[in-house]
């Protein structure tokens, strides 16, 4: 499969605007997209049988399970996966079957000593070995070895927790290759969830991944970033199996401010409302008011210089960060399902899950990080909230799950002949691309 633009280094935020920047993505995309790609059932079978089952994947947090027999249950297809940790500095992972008639073990992320299974009481150590089978008497003789729970692939990149179906799968750390990289520099290692919520929408996932690839459509679908995120200047990097752009923030779109120009204060309300929209603290908008800078300056470059010194006098070593990462926004696809945006106060992570039946159902997991203070402890996470599929889960992710449900429903009509896509889209392309690899294609 070919890839255009296939980096390990990309360039750095060019600091001088407007140089072509298409010039900096892969060409237009040509290859096809079709409508049966996001609407079958057998494909999304196909997906599961030779995707799903082969890639790792973010399971849960090391801090979403911090005590001994704290276990996490994540379930994508018919797999049903339970992440232990089963002693202070160790986390496995397990098949959540029952080895005597094959109940769930767990229906339920919690905590237990042992792991139990309700129907018959046959129970598991936590780090998987069988422990007790009532009325063992009565069975004919068992070999207690073979009796363990199925062990699940299970490799950790800082908090984050993987697992992986394929016992053939390269190990994690070549899977995210050169994306640690860019991770290590936003200190991943200091940053704990505020934030959680898990919804779902109507539609397939790769429609969830795809408006979460492009920023194409923030001029239309989200017109309050005009004012405040350049959302035509971005380029694009390949790492393998993901993709990367950045969208620089602080500065107003190239193709919207060719018809209006947003003045100072009109940029920042409009930042403001957008990092309210994700719960974010607005007191960095609210220190540029008033200052009235002459025309034509930029809240990038009044806001930059001001960054690296508040920031290092909190207790943060941003000295990995160049002056551009500091207020730019670094978006980063995990292939398969995450979507990270990452900013040098934090970042947020949206994963998403197929259902295992319906290609028209997806369930959302949005998690959103700070980062704390060198120094200081890591404070616990957030807990999760379940939001109905619909309601709020903000103003700037409502606009988008809202809108993709209404794709899906276009896509079902029949008649769509099938993507055809601008140099913006090149990364979803690059999705594709990597399925139909996994798929065989
Ligand atoms: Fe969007």
């Amino acid at each position: 499969v070919e890839q255009p633009m296939t980096t390990t280094e990309g360039p750095t935020t060019p600091t001088a605007r407007s140089q072509r920047p298409g010039e900096r993505r892969p060409p237009a995309p040509t290859r096809t997209i079709g409508a049966e790609r996001y609407t079958s059932p057998e494909f999304l079978r196909r997906e599961f049988e030779h995707v799903w089952s082969k890639v790792w994947q973010l399971a849960c947090l090391g801090s979403d399970i911090p005590e001994v027999g704290d276990h996490h249950l994540y379930e994508i297809g018919r797999a049903s996966i339970l992440v232990v940790r089963s002693a202070p500095d160790t986390i496995q992972a397990f098949h959540n079957v029952c080895l005597h008639r094959g109940r769930k073990i767990k229906t339920s992320c919690g905590n237990s000593a042992e792991l139990r299974c309700p129907y018959h009481s046959f129970t598991w150590a936590l780090d998987g070995t069988l422990k007790e089978i009532p009325e063992r008497e009565t069975f004919n003789p068992l070999d207690d070895a073979r009796l363990g729970l199925l062990p699940v692939r299970c490799e950790t990149f800082h908090d984050w927790v993987f697992v992986c179906l394929d016992a053939d799968a390269a190990p994690l750390s070549e899977h995210l290759g050169p994306v640690t990289d860019i991770l290590e520099k936003y200190r991943f290692d200091r940053q704990y969830k505020w934030w959680s919520r898990t919804t779902s929408n109507n539609a397939n996932w790769k429609n969830g991944m795809d408006a979460f690839q492009e920023s194409y459509h923030a001029r239309y679908l989200h017109p309050e970033s005009v004012a405040f995120a350049n959302n035509v200047d971005y380029p694009i990097w390949f790492y393998g199996d993901h993709s990367s752009y950045v969208i620089p923030f602080g500065i107003a779109d190239e193709v919207a401010a060719a018809q209006i120009t947003p003045n100072w204060d009109e940029a920042l309300d409009a930042m403001e409302w957008s990092l309210d929209a994700f719960g974010e603290d607005t007191s960095m908008v609210a220190a540029l008011r008033g200052l009235n800078p002459p025309e034509g300056t930029s809240i990038r470059d009044v806001a930059i210089p001001g960054i690296r010194p508040a920031m290092t006098g909190a207790g943060f070593d941003v000295s990995a960060l160049s002056d551009d990462e500091l207020i730019d926004d670094r978006h980063i696809v995990l292939f398969p399902n995450v979507v990270l945006n990452i900013f040098a106060f934090g970042y947020w992570l949206f994963r998403v899950r197929p259902h295992p039946d319906d290609p028209d159902w997806t369930t959302w997991d949005l998690w959103y990080f700070h980062r704390v203070p060198d120094a200081m402890e890591l404070p616990p996470n957030a807990p999760n909230v379940e939001v109905p599929a619909g309601e709020s889960v903000g103003a700037v992710m409502d606009q988008d799950l809202r809108n993709i449900p209404h794709q899906q429903a276009g896509m079902k009509t029949g008649v769509f002949p099938g993507f055809v896509m601008s140099d913006y889209e090149a990364r979803i392309a690059h999705m594709h691309d990597v399925i139909d690899r996994y798929l065989g294609e």
